[in-house]
């Protein structure tokens, strides 16, 4: 297995009780509506700790769990077996994916745009092993549409929150990405999570969108 050169031990410590206690206050609600429907062939590019597996319907016969992080990594495995659909974990990044040309029907990324060094070029990879007619499911964290928010999030994003967070910038506009390697947005809604107490990373939304 070639190394991906990804690691954030503290983070990967911090991220699998923080998104636990996100899905506790209803983020789990998201993913479950996330992979609904999907059938086939599924890429999960940055599966982090494998909170989606859980959720993948029967109808999808494979999942490839594509996840950098080796401690994020080793706990998806961990998820990958109390699931219903077969999920195989590997190493790999988002730009270079372990897969061939049009291998897959449905390709899944959750709070992964925000972490890609060239976030539509992690896109434009996943058009290329996306089968004709295939489709990208995103649910992500975003730039806020108002400009108080938007300037928090500018601020934080060229400081300390990266450094701490893995990679992650909370003022990215995904949406835009998504379109700018070529997908059309087929359906989109867009959410404010924990909507009683709002942060930067509280901005989300969640899609559909066709190669
Ligand atoms: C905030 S976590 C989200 C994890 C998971 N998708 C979820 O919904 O909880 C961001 C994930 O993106 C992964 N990541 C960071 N850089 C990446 C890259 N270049 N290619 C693929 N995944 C990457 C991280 O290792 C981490 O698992």
């Amino acid at each position: 297995m070639p190394t991906t050169g990804v690691s954030h031990p503290l983070f990967a410590r911090f991220y699998t009780w923080f998104s636990q206690v996100l899905d506790r206050q209803g983020m789990l609600g998201q993913r479950e509506a996330l992979v609904s429907g999907l059938s086939g062939r599924v890429i999960e590019v940055g599966a982090g700790n494998g909170l989606n597996f859980a959720h993948y319907p029967p109808s999808v016969v494979g999942v490839l769990a594509v996840e950098p992080e080796p401690r994020l990594r080793a706990i998806a495995r961990h998820a990958a077996r109390e699931a219903r659909a077969p999920i195989e974990v590997v190493g790999g990044l988002a730009d270079r994916l372990p897969a061939a040309d049009g291998e897959f029907d449905a390709a899944v990324v959750s709070f992964v745009l925000c972490s890609l060094p060239d976030p539509v070029a992690g896109l434009r990879e996943i058009r290329r092993v996306l089968a004709p007619g295939g489709r990208l499911r995103f649910l992500e964290h975003v730039r806020a549409g108002s400009t108080g928010w938007a300037r928090a999030q500018d601020l934080l994003d060229a400081t300390v929150w990266p450094c701490l967070t893995g990679g992650c910038h909370t003022g990215r506009d995904s949406v835009t990405a998504v379109q700018a390697a070529g997908f059309t947005v087929e359906s989109l809604e867009r959410f404010v999570f924990p909507a009683r107490v709002r942060s930067p990373i509280s901005f989300c939304v969640r899609g559909e969108a066709r190669p």
